[in-house]
């Protein structure tokens, strides 16, 4: 009973935690309070049993995974995010199918019917999450590059029913046959649906994988009949399912999309390599400084080249030479902007930039034609005007950051090279656009320098 309430308590804190990292103000506290939730419910887990080799093993084993886990988070950068994301959510996947291995295992005479859908579920969940998610992370990563599979959505359709039906088999024959087939096409079924997707639509695989890794704990939670671990993984699972909706919304597209169709936009890519600057209107950084100076407006775009550069310090102290001479300055964030949700948010929140300034897509779309000049710091496709007036384009549709609406826009980038959908940008050769190549952080600080 006691352990319950604690449990419950618990439950309480991890959706306060949730609550409190939807805002970067209280993003900290969320943190705090999810740490607290955990190390409480471990503390709790550990007074259920009594002393004895079993729990010092644990209590090792969950010690040096603390010890690895805080070298891993110190040392990772923060444009490394997604994919060490998507590596964790590859262990809670592995987690699911081993602790389904063990209880098939140690009970395969007496499990009831309801368990051997628990167990069939959760593993296959799990399994795919597995698989699907260490695809992802060597995809995000750059070691896997994605796949033309011939006729993969076919194949995809046919995976799903063999799994479906080992799942039924599963059920007639609890066996470790049954058991393992499911293991396996599952795998096989992660692989195949992660493989082919990319472009712009990695970050909704991401999320929909961190949903998928949720399932997969609820499912661990209802073979081991935990209630924390049941509320956990259903927040989780929930909160990833939202995320994933809310990015497919931030890109107008649809999840049945993402999944289907996911190579179909490899046609559009370009081969930046051997573009040259021929096209477009070059400037250097005592051009843009001058304008600067005579500007009263200015919206700041970062991208994900900001973070790549590390020129969010640079950006601060740009703004601030922008202040003292009576500037508006409004920073726009586009909802996939960077690698991961929140990505540009957390940057500036690094560099002391005030969330005042900070307007999302829909609160900043009307602005730009009022504006003077819009600084673009290694944005790309979220500003890129295909996505509204190219129907053949693979984003078009998404919704984007109407730029080249201002007066000027001076794009800081190293080169005319695609960004992240890896299809041209034509806000490069717009008759108002200006562009000033190099690394971001050096630029910007060369314009501070001249201011
Ligand atoms: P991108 O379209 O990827 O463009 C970033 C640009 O930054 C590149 O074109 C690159 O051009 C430039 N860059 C790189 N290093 C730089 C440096 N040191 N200094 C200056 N510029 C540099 O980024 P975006 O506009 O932020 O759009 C995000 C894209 O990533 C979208 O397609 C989105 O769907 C996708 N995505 C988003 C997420 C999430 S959840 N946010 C996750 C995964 C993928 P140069 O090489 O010419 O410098």
């Amino acid at each position: 009973m006691i352990i319950t309430s604690i449990y419950l308590l618990c439950a309480v804190l991890f959706i306060l935690a949730l609550r409190g990292l939807s805002a970067i103000r209280s993003a900290s506290r969320g943190n705090t309070l999810a740490i607290i939730g955990i190390s409480i419910a471990i503390l709790a887990t550990f007074a259920k049993f009594s002393f004895n080799t079993k729990t010092l093993l644990t209590l090792g084993v969950i010690s040096v995974g603390s010890i690895i886990g805080y070298l891993i988070a110190n040392k990772v950068k923060m444009k490394d995010l997604p994919q060490l994301i998507a590596a964790f959510h590859s262990l809670i996947g592995l987690v699911a199918v081993c602790t389904d291995a063990t209880i098939l295992a140690r009970h395969s005479e007496i499990i009831e019917f309801s368990q051997k859908i628990e167990i069939a579920l959760g593993v296959a969940i799990g399994a795919i999450t597995f698989s699907g998610s260490l695809v992802a992370f060597l995809k995000l990563q750059g070691i896997t590059k994605n796949s033309f599979i011939k006729h993969i959505n076919v194949i995809n359709i046919f995976m799903c029913i063999t799994l479906l039906i080992s799942i039924l088999l599963f059920f007639v024959f609890t066996n470790i046959l049954t058991f393992g087939t499911i293991i396996l096409l599952a795998t096989m079924f992660g692989y195949s649906m992660i493989i082919p997707i990319g472009g712009a639509d990695m970050p909704v695989i991401v999320s929909m994988l961190n949903s998928y890794s949720g399932w997969a704990t609820a499912g661990i939670g209802f073979t081991t009949n935990s209630q924390l671990l049941i509320i956990t993984g259903a927040l989780v699972g929930t909160s990833g399912a939202i995320l994933s909706y809310i990015m497919c919304k931030g890109m107008n597209r649809k999840l049945t999309q993402v999944v289907l169709v996911g190579f179909q936009q490899n046609q559009h890519v370009v081969n930046s390599a051997h573009k040259t600057t021929e096209n477009v209107k070059l400037c250097n950084t005592e051009d843009v400084s001058y304008m600067i100076e005579n500007a009263s407006s200015i919206v700041v775009v970062p991208g994900y080249g900001m973070a790549v550069a590390q020129a969010q310090h640079a950006v601060k102290d740009l703004i601030d030479k922008l202040f003292t001479r009576n500037v508006t300055v409004k920073f726009a964030i586009h909802p996939v902007a960077g690698r991961m949700p929140g990505h540009m948010n957390v940057l500036l929140a690094e560099a002391n930039i005030s969330d005042d300034y900070v307007y999302e897509l829909d609160d900043i779309n009307n602005e730009f034609s009022a504006t003077d000049i819009v600084i673009v710091v290694g944005a790309n496709d979220i500003t890129n005007p295909s996505a509204k007036d190219d129907p053949t384009s693979p984003i078009y549709g998404m919704p984007i950051l109407e730029v080249w609406k201002a007066k000027t826009v001076i794009v800081i980038k190293r080169s005319l090279n695609a960004g992240y959908a890896g299809i041209d940008n034509p806000l490069f050769y717009k008759p108002n656009t200006l562009m000033l190549l190099g690394d971001a952080k050096k630029v910007l600080n060369d314009i501070v320098k001249f201011l």
